[in-house]
């Protein structure tokens, strides 16, 4: 047999090292509710680790001792000499298996009731989960307040967020493993979900629940910001979008106004407010494209609206006819939507 490669032992020694790091892993929690998931994922772990080793050791020790006292293998011979000290610690064994199971099933309990409890003030967002994307919309009472963007959640940390979860055509799951657990979003159905995160930083949510070719490629960026550095973002996302500067940007306004991509998308300050694909006012703002499909760069998103369908098969965005020329101008006016 071959040895393994030296870059197969350093991914496996990287893998061991940070296997419980990471932006998307329910084993590094950065939220209040992930936090409790752990403690009975942990608690779990511990009672069935324990058991299953027990049943290993008594498993290896019936063996060893069948193996010294040849007999005991014997077919039945009409009676069992009786064993005392077995028959009182299957007894004990009956007892640790009550327990165990016992303490897991209240603990389960504790752990969902403090999970579903209503949060005082939470920030409330809507996430509509779509073939293959997210709408997030921060909601407020005031119209003029409530903001609209795609494919990236920003919680401030410390305040519960009340996410309402809808679907708009199949069931679709929401999983931020960093911050807590999965909910579906089921077209008909509202469900919520609340997040306290308790960490700043960068995380990965993903769709959890098979929901077409491009289940994989559906992804939100959740950034976790202090309340200044998240008032700060809410307050830049509410701006218009800019209006275009230079010669090519007015160019690329006046074709994404008089194309197909009009007939989808918003930008606000524009014509366009069609709602069924990402809103774009601040698509330069954001860090992926395509749901997380690809770094946010100038090249990725030419290459993305010449065919999207390259990135994404079966991806509803059409392939828009654009000269070289056009496709430019396009982008130097999606690029300066900050
Ligand atoms: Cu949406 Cu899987």
């Amino acid at each position: 047999m071959r040895a393994p490669s030296a870059a197969l032992q350093a991914s496996a020694c990287a893998l061991l090292l940070t296997g419980c790091k990471g932006v998307q892993t329910m084993l590094d929690p950065a939220g209040e509710q992930a936090r409790h998931i752990d403690v009975i994922w942990r608690a779990m772990l511990g009672v069935c680790g324990f058991m299953y080793v027990l049943v290993l050791a008594f498993l290896a020790w019936a063996i060893w001792r069948a193996r010294r006292a040849p007999g005991l293998m014997e077919p039945a011979t009409g009676h069992t000499a009786s064993e005392p000290r077995l028959e009182r610690s299957l007894g004990v064994w009956a007892a640790m298996i009550t327990a165990g199971l016992t303490s897991l099933v209240l603990l389960s309990f504790v752990v969902d009731r403090s999970m579903a409890a209503r949060a005082p003030q939470p920030l409330d967002v809507t996430i509509t989960a779509n073939q293959w994307w997210w709408q997030v919309r921060y909601e407020d009472g005031r119209p003029d307040q409530s903001l609209t963007t795609a494919n990236e959640l920003h919680l401030p940390v410390d305040r519960p967020a009340r996410l309402k979860l809808v679907g708009s055509d199949v069931i679709h799951s929401f999983w931020a493993p960093n911050l807590g657990g999965k909910q579906d979003l089921i077209p008909g159905r509202t469900n919520y979900v609340t997040l306290t995160p308790r960490r700043v930083g960068q995380f990965r949510a993903q769709c959890a629940e098979f929901c077409g070719l491009q289940h994989a490629h559906m992804a939100l960026t959740l950034t976790v910001q202090t309340p200044l550095a998240f008032d700060r973002w809410r307050a830049e996302q509410l701006q218009a979008a800019p209006s275009p500067g230079t010669p090519d940007q007015i160019a690329g306004q006046h074709i994404f106004l008089s194309r197909a991509c009009v007939l989808c998308h918003a930008i606000s300050g524009t014509q366009a407010n069609a709602t069924s694909a990402p809103d774009l006012t601040h698509i330069a703002s954001r860090p992926t494209l395509a749901a997380g499909s690809l770094p946010n760069t100038p090249a990725n998103l030419k290459s993305w609206i010449e065919d999207p369908a390259r990135f994404k098969p079966g991806v509803n965005m059409p392939k828009v006819p654009l000269s070289g020329h056009e496709l430019d101008q396009l982008v130097a006016y999606l690029e300066a939507l900050k």
